[in-house]
Formats: structure tokens, C-alpha cells, sequence
């Protein structure tokens, strides 16, 4: 079993502070400096075995705002400790009560003592390892953006996006492609809209490779990188729709509250989503990038469809399937299914 440094160090600097305090108490309670000594001496054994899992089960936890994170931990150790010092008064001095009392009687100073140190240890690296440190610093930043956007204030102009839809003849909308890799959706979203642009309409195509190249160069292909990838090219979407324009956007999206997050973002009705279904089989076959080749040998993780799920759309406006419909047809029957909600 391998121990985490970070967390016997805590643990042992806790220990240090709770021992002292456990005696003190102890002693004022039961009057006897021996029995002060006994308790909080056995204790320490116990409540550092108790202590080192509390914490390595708090390292998971994903509660994010550091005075709630430290408050609910200091509550959960809270009840935790005093069950232990009940148990070991009741063992030495065959009275759990007295345990009990100098639980209660230490809650306070332990509290506020135990606040402390977790607020002191969350300035700590020590022990982290880089995969952790990282993990901890994106913690940390997290903490440090406001909870809520109180000192931004929306900005108002005089070209609304009622003026721009007017000016430009058309209803904005997000056709949002999303499928395996190597599914075809670049190739469709392409199609679509060379479609569109050669009807008159003002256009843009949105594209996963293109994207991850520029505004999401930062962002990797774990879940929740993908789900940030997903959220700001729904931000984006968002702008582009405002400014009048009709956007084809093509990624993988492979989760689906992902994909129900853009349609908030840009509103349910300003939302097509085209599931681009070509099967595993076919898509691998096809490794037109290689990546297939590389997943499979383990070079590439996380890909979607051999080492990450794709969650397939439960309501898709549209399914096609480019093993059985060429790119033409394809394209065609995005176009008539889309034409008449274009139309302003
Ligand atoms: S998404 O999952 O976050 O929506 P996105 O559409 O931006 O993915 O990017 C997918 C493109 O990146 C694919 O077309 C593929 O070429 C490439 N890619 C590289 N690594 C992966 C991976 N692990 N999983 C899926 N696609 C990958």
C-alpha cells in the first residue's frame, strides 16, 4: 500500500495540536494528570490512523468553496474524534461518559483549532505531486474566481440583435453536428454550409480540430476538459448567433449534459442537433487521421469511442449516417430539414 507523505505530515502536525489540547481537558475533567496522560496518549494512536483515512477521503472531495470545504471537514472530524475519545476513556477508565465529556468541553477550542490548520495546510504544497499539484492549484484558482459575477455589470447597446437579424434577412441558428471522430461531421458541416453560404446566407463554421488549435489550445481530452471545450464554444456559438450569423459546428460532444448545455446557452429553439451516427466500425475503418491506430495501441487516451464513451443523443433532430448516404445527400437533407427555420 503506498502512504501519501502530504497526509501523515498533516496528520502528525494535527496530532500535535489535538494531543496537547486532548490532555489539557482530559485532565481538567477527571482531575488526574495520569488519566489526562492516558487519554490523550492512546488516543494519539488511534486518532492518527482515523485521521490519515479522513483526510485521504477528503483529498476526493469536490465540495470547492474553501470555507464550506473547511467547515464541513471540521464538523465530519468533530464526530469522528469524540467517538474516538468516548471509546478510549471507556476502555481505560470503563466510563465512556467521561469520554463524552471531554468531547464536548474540547469542541470549541478543537473546532476552531482544527479550522485553522485546514486553512493553514490548504496554502501547502508539500507532498503534492505534480499530477496533485496541478489537480490542487485548478482547485485553488477555482476558489479564487467569484462566486457569482456581482461586480460585472451587462453592457447595453444600441444595435440589438433583433437589429442585426433584420439588417441581415435571417434567423441565427446553432446546427450543432456532433458524432465519433472520423464520422464525417467537418466533411457534412462543410457541405451544409456551402449550401447555405451559395443561398445567400451569412455563415460560419465552428470545428473541433480548429478550435482546440486556438480559443481551447489549453484544454485536453479528459471528461472535464472536454465538458469546458463544449461550454465555451457554446459561449462562442452564443456571440456568433447574436451577431446574426447561422453557425455549423462540429464536435465530438460526446456527453450529453455537454450537449444540453449548449442548448441553454443558446436557447433550445436556436438548437439543431444533427447526430452524425456512422458506427465505430466504419469510422475506425476509415482512420483517416491515424488517431484509431494510435488509441488502440494505447498511445492516444481517453479517445472517444475506444477509451471514452459517447453517449448517443437521446432527441437529435436529425441521424444520418455517412456509411449509407453520400455527403451530397447528406448535406441535402440537413439543408431541407433546416431551410424554412433560416428563412426571416
Ligand atoms: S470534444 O470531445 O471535446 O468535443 P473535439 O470535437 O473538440 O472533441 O475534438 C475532437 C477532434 O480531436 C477529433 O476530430 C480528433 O481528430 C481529435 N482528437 C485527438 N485526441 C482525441 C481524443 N482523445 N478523443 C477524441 N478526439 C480526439
Amino acid at each position: 500500500m503506498k502512504f501519501s507523505k502530504r497526509h501523515i505530515v498533516k496528520s502528525l502536525s494535527w496530532r500535535f495540536i489535538g494531543t496537547i489540547d486532548t490532555f489539557i481537558f482530559a485532565y481538567l475533567i477527571t482531575g488526574d494528570i495520569q488519566h489526562g496522560i492516558n487519554i490523550s496518549g492512546i488516543s494519539t494512536f488511534t486518532k492518527l490512523i482515523w485521521y490519515y483515512y479522513h483526510e485521504k477521503l477528503w483529498f476526493k472531495s469536490k465540495v470547492e468553496n474553501p470555507n464550506r470545504r473547511h467547515l464541513i471537514k471540521t464538523f465530519s472530524w468533530r464526530g469522528i474524534a469524540t467517538i474516538d475519545t468516548v471509546i478510549v476513556s471507556f476502555i481505560f477508565l470503563g466510563n465512556p461518559f467521561i469520554g463524552l465529556k471531554i468531547g464536548i468541553a474540547e469542541t470549541l477550542t478543537k473546532m476552531i483549532l482544527y479550522y485553522l490548520h485546514e486553512k493553514l495546510w490548504y496554502k501547502i504544497n508539500f507532498g503534492l505531486d505534480k499530477r496533485n499539484k496541478r489537480k490542487f492549484e485548478k482547485f485553488k484558482s477555482k476558489r479564487m474566481q467569484p462566486p457569482s459575477n456581482k461586480n460585472i455589470f451587462k453592457q447595453d447597446f444600441s444595435i440589438t440583435s433583433l437589429d442585426r437579424k433584420k439588417r441581415l434577412i435571417q434567423n441565427p441558428k446553432l446546427i450543432w453536428f456532433t458524432g465519433l471522430s472520423g464520422s464525417g461531421k467537418s466533411t457534412l458541416s462543410n457541405s451544409v454550409e456551402k449550401l447555405l453560404f451559395n443561398e445567400g446566407f451569412y455563415t460560419y463554421a465552428l470545428d473541433g480540430d480548429n478550435v482546440r488549435k486556438g480559443i481551447c489550445n489549453n484544454l485536453s481530452f479528459s471528461p472535464e476538459d472536454r465538458s469546458e471545450n463544449i461550454r465555451r464554444i457554446g459561449e462562442l456559438a452564443k456571440l456568433m448567433l447574436d451577431a446574426g450569423l447561422i453557425v455549423c459546428a462540429s464536435f465530438v460532444s460526446p456527453f450529453e449534459k455537454d450537449r444540453s448545455v449548449v442548448k441553454q446557452i443558446v436557447g433550445a429553439d436556436n438548437f439543431i442537433e444533427i447526430f452524425v451516427s456512422t458506427s465505430l466500425v466504419e469510422c475506425e475503418k476509415r482512420d483517416t487521421k491515424g488517431l484509431y491506430a494510435k488509441a488502440r495501441s494505447g498511445e492516444i487516451l481517453n479517445f472517444t469511442g475506444i477509451s471514452s464513451p459517447y453517449e448517443l443523443p437521446l432527441h437529435p433532430d436529425l441521424k444520418i449516417d455517412t456509411a449509407k448516404l453520400s455527403i451530397e445527400e447528406s448535406a441535402k437533407k440537413v439543408f431541407s430539414l433546416i431551410i424554412d427555420k433560416l428563412k426571416n
